[in-house]
Parts: structure tokens; sequence; C-alpha cells
């Protein structure tokens, strides 16, 4: 090839549509098993489409403006509808996620200053300790499944910000856990679909009870752990939930708010930026030349030598991440129930409705970007505020219910990639297919086999 000609980009896979609009139960069944593939051509074509799905309307949005609107501009006119908060309440409990109107800003205002830059910069230690774990595992292995190695080392990373311990064998049995909710009852059913409030028809899932009783015990005992164990003089997240007080009222957080609060970060924070970290070394390995140009930037600025503004110091991996999020985003699909009505483009929004912004689709939509399915890091080369300002990427969603944790997951992120490729080059070894799936997070489809060149 003449050196002056740009190489093609990678085209990674994107879910497969089964090739003709689906309805009734057979839409459920193919929503049970992929929530990214029942979404045919003119979704990712059209500003807005609307249907009916037992009985209510269905709305979804992908116009930038639209998008604004529901989530920025009019957000107290919209919740988090029954289905939505029937599937995650299981695992993401009381926390600030799920809670509404006065509740929630109660939650919000006390929470966010523990989330701002600076104290997510002092939890960095944590997160080398829990990228070194990682390279000791990878060095023993050489050859690994990167998305449980992830998931595992996610928790670590996790619960030594938070809690300022390693997570030790507790890791693995959390994220099964994890992963066999998703797989099993927190698989959306029509129960789901037709139920008005969290409560109708619970007998319908007492796997999702027992679920909760075993994951909040796992979150119990490390929080004992924690306190019995007292402060070592490093910050970590649940001393800053057990200094934080209300800034209107002065009031803390009592001790069973501090274990919700917890479990919450813990089940939104470990998937979600594990999610991350996997497809990008998943996406550079299958771009050598990209993963070597950012090994390059790191060697010149390695980890060792500092861990200080990990979030921005190497831009072409901060891109790689943003890139990855944009074609696999940890939390694919927003939902939300109109409180009132409202109008969106031209379409009337009766209360009730359910309207949906879908990061997975908005980010490959035909009309808003441009080779959407590509994998091109250096689009957001200088533009990143402009992406993350101008409603067609949300991959932490966006106004006032915007990610509370997105400084953390990109500061873990950045630090764990930047210690592995720093000293390994990832390649796959696996020739079998895969498919990007989702009930609640996007994962793989399957947990594809990866070899580690020490470098
Ligand atoms: C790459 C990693 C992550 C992604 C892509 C992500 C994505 C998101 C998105 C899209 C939302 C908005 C949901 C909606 O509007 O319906 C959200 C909310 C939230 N996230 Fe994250 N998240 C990530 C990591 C984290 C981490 C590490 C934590 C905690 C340490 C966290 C805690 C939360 C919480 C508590 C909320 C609810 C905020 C509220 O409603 O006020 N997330 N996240």
């Amino acid at each position: 090839m003449p050196p002056d000609v740009a190489p093609e980009p990678l085209i990674p896979p994107a879910a497969r549509w089964p090739g003709r609009p689906l309805t009734g139960l057979r839409l459920i069944g193919a929503m049970r098993r992929n929530m990214l593939s029942i979404w045919g051509p003119r979704a990712y074509e059209l500003p807005i489409l609307h249907g009916k799905l037992y009985g209510r309307e269905r709305i979804l949005v992908n116009d930038p403006a639209a998008i604004r609107r529901v989530l920025i501009e009019n957000p107290s006119a919209y919740e988090k509808p029954a289905p939505t908060r029937r599937l995650t309440r299981p695992i993401i409990g009381e926390g600030v996620f799920l809670s509404e109107g006065a509740e929630w800003r109660r939650q919000r205002r006390v929470l966010s200053p523990a989330f701002t830059p600076g104290h997510v910069e002092q939890l960095t230690p944590h997160f080398a300790a829990a990228a070194e774990g990682l390279i000791q595992t990878w060095t023993r292995q050489g050859r690994v499944q990167l998305f449980r190695t992830l998931q595992e080392a996610a928790l670590d990373a996790a619960a030594r910000s938070m809690f300022g311990l390693p997570i030790g064998g507790q890791g693995a049995r959390i994220a099964d856990l994890v992963r066999v909710y998703g797989r099993g009852p927190g698989r959306p059913t029509p129960f789901d679909m037709i139920a008005r409030n969290e409560d109708d028809f619970a007998w319908f899932a007492p796997g999702r009870r027992a679920f909760r009783r075993r994951w909040l015990k796992e979150v119990d005992q490390i929080v004992q752990a924690r306190r019995a164990r007292g402060s070592d003089g490093r910050l970590d997240l649940l001393e800053l939930l057990m200094a934080a007080r209300d800034p209107e009222t002065g009031q803390p957080l009592s001790n069973a708010e501090i274990r919700d609060q917890a479990a919450t970060m813990l089940a939104a924070g470990f998937e979600t930026t594990a999610g991350a970290m996997f497809w990008t070394l998943y996406l550079l390995a299958r771009d050598p030349a990209e993963q070597a140009r950012i090994r390059q930037e790191i060697k010149a600025d390695p980890p060792s030598a500092s861990l200080a503004e990990v979030g921005r110091r190497w831009p072409r991996l901060r891109r790689a991440v943003l890139e990855a999020l944009r074609l696999y985003p940890s939390a694919p699909l927003l939902f939300r129930t109109a409180l009132e009505p409202d109008r969106l483009l031209d379409v009337e929004v009766p209360t009730g409705s359910i309207v949906i912004v879908a990061p997975w689709i908005v980010h490959r939509h035909r009309k808003l970007w441009d080779h959407p399915d590509a994998f091109m890091p250096d689009r957001f080369d200088g533009k990143e505020r402009e992406y993350l300002s101008g409603g067609a990427y949300l991959p932490f969603g966006a106004g006032p219910r915007i990610c509370i944790g997105a400084a953390f997951a990109l500061t873990e992120a950045s630090i764990m990639l930047a210690s592995l490729l720093d000293r390994h080059e990832v390649r796959l070894d696996d020739d079998r297919e895969l498919e990007p799936r989702s009930m609640i997070t996007t994962t793989p489809s399957i947990d594809p086999w990866f070899r580690l060149e020490r470098v």
C-alpha cells in the first residue's frame, strides 16, 4: 500500500438484528436474549421512533435537542420507570441511583462532594495497587480471558478505593453472583413490561429477592471488615461517606444509608468500568498499530513516575477509552417514564409513556457520526468537550442525573490500562465470533482468550 493511503479503519462487531421487526412475545423473547439486537436499521437513521408495546407508548429519542429536553431541560417531568427499577433494584438497592424527587436531591447533594476530581485523584494509589495485582495474575497466566479477569480487577479496585481493602477471594464470588443475576433473575419478563409499579407480580421473580439478600450480605461483610480495621490513614470512599454532611441541613448519613450507598456505588461502578476496560483492550488488540502508538505515549511518561492527573495524562489512551465507550457504552439504554404530558419534536408524549434514550443507538446513528461503526479514536482529538456537551455522546448520561462516578471510572480505567499496556502487548488469541450483548450493561457474548507478551 502506498504510504500516503490511510489504512481502512477497524469495524468491530455490532449486535445482530434478526432482520424483521419484532412484536409481542417474540420481542420480549429477543429482549431476554439481547437488548441490543432488537433495533432495526430505522432506529439508527430516524430522529425519533414511537409505537405501542402492551398498550403503552414507547418513544425512542435520538435527536440531540430532544435528548437534551428529556435529560437536561425538563428532567423533573420524567423518572426511571417500573421495569428499570424492578430489574436493577436487587443489585442497585436503595441508594442515589434509583431514588427520585426530593429524596434523590438530598442524596445527590450529600454524595457529590465525595466524587469531585480532587477527591478521586486521592484514590489513585488504590487503583494502582489493583492494577499491580492484575499484572501479577497476568504474568503468571500468559493466556487469559480478559472479561472475567477485568471484572475481578475492577471489583478489587472498587473495594480498595471504597473500603481501603483488597477484595481477595470475595471478588470472584461477587463477580459470579452478578453474572448469574444477569443470566437469570435479571432478565426482563412480560410481567416487567406490564407492571405499573415495582411490587406488582413480585412473586414471579423470587430469584431477585434471593439475589438481593446474598448481595447485601457480601457488601455488609466488606463494610464490617473495613469498620473493624479502622482507618489506615489513606483516604477511601467509605471515609468520605462517613464524613459527608448535607450542605443544607448539616445531617450525616446513617449507618444503613452508608451501607446502601456503598452497595449502589459498588454495583453501579464495577461492571461498567470493567466493561469499558475490556472493550478498550479488545479494540486495541484488533488494532495493533493504535495499541503501539498508545504504548509509546505511556512509555514516554510511565505510570510508575507519578500518579498525578492520571485521568488526562495519556490523551491517546483516553481517546481510545472514549471511543470504546462510544461503540460499546457500558450503560447502553436509559429508560424514563413521563410523569406529565410533553412534546418531543413532532411527537406528543402522553403521561405514562416510556421514553428511551439509547447511547447504544445514538452513538452509532447514521446522521450523527461519520463512519459510525468504525473504531476511530482520533475523532475525539480536541473535541472531547464538544462531544460530551453535544447530546450525541452520552456514555455517562447527561443532566442532573449524569453519572456521579464518571471521573472515578475514567481515572481507574486510565491507571489500570496504562499500567498494563506499559508492560504487555495484548493480542487476541481466539477465532470465535463475538457479539455485544446487554441485559443491563454491554458485555461480550463470549469471554475471548487473549495472549499477553511482555514488552
Ligand atoms: C465507565 C464506567 C461507567 C459508565 C459508562 C457509567 C454510566 C452511567 C450512566 C449512563 C448513568 C446515568 C443513568 C441514567 O440517567 O439513567 C450513571 C449513573 C450513575 N452512576 Fe455511573 N457509570 C460508570 C461508572 C460508575 C462508577 C465507577 C460509579 C461509582 C463509583 C458510578 C455510579 C453511578 C451512580 C450512583 C449513578 C446514579 C446517579 C444519579 O442518579 O444521581 N458509575 N452511570
